[in-house]
């Protein structure tokens, strides 16, 4: 899947992603909300060699310092610094549970010591950030300070050993005003960044699964036929299944097209018995070839439909027609074709199913119905068969090689490529000829050119005011 695929997908699937997006925002707000703020109190220390009067002492003094500053900082967070500050300021904790939430550190190439301690409570965190300092401050001069040698207490003792170090607040530490966490606009923004990967991921998933055709190009991919028409889902074609009801609709334009596709794909072998068939149920056979038919009578093509599904006959219902006088009635021999063809307003001639007999896949393979197919073909230029589906009854493979074309029906969404693929494989063994494929209920086009341009044949209001004006500025312009 490319890019441009990956955003359409994810435009399609809005719905996913608009789920996912509020259910991680959801839960962003809720941690926010549950989680107790914690503040975080620092201080700072100055770390000193013991003065002397001497540049060069005082230069070693410093070497000195910046050398264990980064071991005096790893001992802050310890017990022995921590346990003096429980017991002072009676902490009901453990100085091993305070050390944990102390963190110091020491800015390279300085004597500096930052101590920061996160509590619940901003005065507190304050309180214990002093403490440490003072307690580490106490630690540090301790362990520098040099051991006596024996223990000698006489009056030639040398003086009381003392520190070469000594520790000064710099900083000392104050009652943050807001708390380090939670924080509302990173947890939301983290939200919002998981709701999108996993939407996305979803998305690809779902993509990945999904198997049936979405667009028109990869049903050409996959058959390798001429994609013949796309004929866009019309919430009112249920309801109004004829073209000739709406004629500058979307979907009556489409099938202007496709007739015009197909008078122009065959043109040194045009063929005149067409078969209108797909692989499963429900995907647009009858309204395909209804329509088709319609639109080659407008081309002034003289035109037969015949419905040959004869487990559903559906074409007569749509026209309103008698539906028990039709081709059964020829394959049995009670009526001539002619004796039982009905004539729709526009000049279209319908042969309805006729009674539905209990052996359709024999009577359709049979050689009385390429005699009829055949007769028709003589009196009319274009015959077009309405078909049951390919995969579930075996009707339509008889009678694929009657016909001399057949258009494959694919649904938007809905046939699956395996379904596809089964079905062209059926026809290729019966030496059907597929003259190519109608994508039915196909993502109609973005706005609703074919009204704007058909309907009216003119420029749409508010370009035309334009121009107008456009054209009253340039007369004044070339009076003056
Ligand atoms: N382009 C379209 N937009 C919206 N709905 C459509 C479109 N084409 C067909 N339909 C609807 O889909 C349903 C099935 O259509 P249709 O009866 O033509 O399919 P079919 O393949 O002949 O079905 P069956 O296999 O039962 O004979 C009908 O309700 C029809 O109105
Ligand atoms: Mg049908």
């Amino acid at each position: 899947m490319d890019l441009h695929g990956f955003l359409k997908a994810l435009a399609r699937r809005w719905v996913t992603v608009a789920v996912c997006l509020v259910l991680a925002v959801g839960a962003a707000l809720a941690v926010t909300q549950l989680s107790t703020p914690v503040y975080a109190a620092g201080t700072q220390l100055f770390v000193a060699t013991r003065s002397s009067e001497d540049t060069t002492q005082l230069s070693q003094g410093q070497s000195f310092s910046q050398a264990r500053v980064q071991s005096y900082a790893a001992i802050v967070p310890t017990r022995q610094v921590t346990g003096p500050v429980v017991r002072d300021l009676k902490l009901s904790t453990t100085p091993e549970e305070l050390a944990s939430r102390i963190t110091a550190d020491a800015p390279l190439d300085t004597v500096l010591i930052n101590i920061t301690v996160r509590d619940a409570d901003p005065k507190r965190a304050a309180e214990i950030a002093n403490a440490v300092a003072a307690s580490f401050s106490a630690v540090v001069e301790r362990l520098e300070t040099p051991k006596p040698v024996g223990s000698r207490r006489d009056a030639d003792a040398p003086p009381a050993a003392v520190s070469p170090v000594s520790l000064g607040v710099t900083q000392q530490a104050v009652a943050p005003d807001a708390p380090v966490s939670p924080r509302p606009l990173l947890n939301l923004a983290g939200g919002a960044c998981v709701g999108l990967l996993l939407a996305a991921g979803l998305v690809v998933l779902r993509e990945t699964l999904d198997t049936t055709l979405k667009t028109s190009q990869a049903l050409s991919e996959l058959t390798g036929l001429p994609a013949l028409g796309t004929i866009p889902y019309d919430k009112s074609a249920p309801a109004q299944p004829l073209i000739t009801a709406a004629a500058h609709s979307q979907r009556a334009e489409a099938f202007r097209k496709l007739r015009t596709n197909l008078q122009f794909a065959q043109v040194d072998d045009r063929p005149r018995i067409i078969m209108v068939t797909s692989s499963v149920p429900g995907e647009g056979k009858t309204n395909t070839s209804v329509n088709l038919a319609l639109s080659l009578v407008e081309a002034g093509v003289s035109t037969c439909l015949v419905d040959a599904d004869l487990r559903r006959p559906c074409v007569a219902n749509t026209f309103g027609l008698v539906q028990d006088a039709g081709l059964t009635t020829v394959l049995i021999g009670q009526a001539r074709a002619e004796e039982v063809m009905q004539q729709v307003g526009n000049g279209l001639s319908v042969l309805a199913g006729g009674a539905v007999p209990p052996n359709p896949t024999e009577l359709l393979a049979s050689a009385r119905m390429s005699e009829v197919l055949q007769d028709l073909a003589k009196t009319y230029e274009a015959v077009i068969v309405d078909t049951a589906p390919l995969l579930p009854v075996a009707d339509t493979i008889g009678l694929a090689p009657l016909a001399q074309g057949t258009l494959l029906v694919v649904r938007s969404s809905k046939t699956s490529r395996d379904q596809v693929r089964t079905a062209t494989d059926a026809l290729e063994q019966v030496g059907g000829r597929v003259l190519g494929t109608v994508f039915n209920m196909a993502a109609p086009p973005k706005g609703d050119r074919y009204e704007a341009y058909g309907a009216h044949g003119e420029l749409p209001a508010p370009r035309l005011a334009a121009q107008q004006k456009k054209a009253a500025v340039m007369d004044l312009a070339s009076e003056k």
